[in-house]
């Protein structure tokens, strides 16, 4: 399997640490510290479903295939207004394809994921030319009264085009149960019967508890993965890694090793965009010549589970 398209795409307003400090407790220099933010970018007149639509078009284009020539349409998503039908079905149409697709939420983790997916399904025969699309809205389901969790993220998505090949070299997904450091619980209708209804609430975080558990699990997962492959920190290119916050990409690259260079940062600009982060960094890297053939990545993405997924290229364009 190989990548031969990307795109992503961003919503129009950018929103500074100086514009969120207007109306909650905080301040850039807190912010900057902690998380490396600068701006994020917020849905306003868009809905996710543009920024959906936008993206996979654009990975469409740059692959040279025609909408009709993709096969199956595989959606990474954490939530948006629809419960159901899943976003895959909801922009199908508007990005032009007839092929089927799913939905899968594996938190921020969903991309590496779905590559795995699309790795598997390549290889039983399923479908030859595959769009994973990885749009997410997660400043939809913050508390914006509070300052804790409302900070750190931002809108977006990215999408890849894949087909045949061999660049994607190996594969690592990890699930440790532990819901408490991170959910959002959506309220659903009550019926005559029950007796314990659940109130859906925002956000649920335990930073500190978050952060090392990724820093963590990420370095694990991307140690296997360079022992498996028998190479070291110097043979891999670039780290891309889930932007989550800059201080567990610095926590990870201290216990794995490398450069700071070779560990490539969208968080300055976009905040937290959880399964969009690495497609949306990717899409970047390579409009701006930055991969090289042959380059050897390693991706790395974890969230809300908690889950975690490592994965690594042998660049082939
Ligand atoms: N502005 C100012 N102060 C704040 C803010 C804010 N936005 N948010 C919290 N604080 C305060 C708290 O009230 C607390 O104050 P206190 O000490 O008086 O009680 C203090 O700052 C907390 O400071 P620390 O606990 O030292 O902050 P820490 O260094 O742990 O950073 C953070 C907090 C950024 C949330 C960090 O723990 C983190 O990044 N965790 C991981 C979060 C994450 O990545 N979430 C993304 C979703 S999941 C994923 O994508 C993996």
């Amino acid at each position: 399997m190989k990548i031969i398209g990307t795109g992503s795409s961003l919503p129009k307003n950018t929103v500074s640490n100086d514009d969120l400090a207007k109306f909650l407790d905080t301040n850039d220099e807190w912010i900057t510290t902690r998380t490396g933010i600068k701006t994020r970018h917020l849905l306003t007149t868009e809905d996710l479903y543009d920024l959906a639509v936008d993206a996979a078009v654009k990975a469409i284009q740059a692959s040279g295939l025609r909408p009709d020539q993709i096969d199956f349409l595989l959606v990474s998503n954490v939530a948006n207004r629809h419960v159901t039908p899943g976003l895959s079905c909801i922009v199908q149409k508007r990005i032009g394809l007839t092929c089927a697709g799913l939905d899968i939420n594996v938190a921020c983790a969903g991309f590496v994921n779905a590559l795995m997916l699309a790795d598997s399904m390549m290889k039983s025969g399923h479908a030859k030319n595959i769009l994973i699309l990885c749009a997410e809205e997660p400043t939809k389901y913050c508390n914006w009264h509070e300052r804790d969790c409302s900070v750190l993220f931002g809108d977006g998505a990215g999408a890849v085009v894949l087909t045949e090949g061999n660049a994607f070299k190996d594969v690592k997904l990890t699930m440790i149960s532990d819901r408490d450091v991170l959910y959002y619980e959506r309220g659903m209708e009550t019926t005559p019967f029950e007796s314990h209804y659940i109130k859906g609430q925002p956000l649920v975080m335990k930073g500190k508890e978050l952060f090392r558990t990724a820093v963590s699990e990420s370095a694990k997962d991307i140690k296997t993965i360079l022992d498996r492959e028998h190479l070291t920190p110097d043979d891999i290119n670039w780290f891309m890694l889930h932007q989550a916050n800059k201080r567990i990409i610095e926590g990870i690259r201290t216990i794995v090793g490398g450069t700071e260079e070779q560990y490539p940062t969208i968080i300055q600009k976009y905040g937290n965009t959880s399964s969009a982060s690495i497609p949306i960094m990717l899409d970047e890297m390579l409009r701006a010549d930055q991969i090289r053939q042959g380059d050897k990545i390693i991706m790395s993405a974890f969230g809300a589970g908690f889950v975690s997924a490592a994965c690594l290229w042998d660049w082939e364009f």
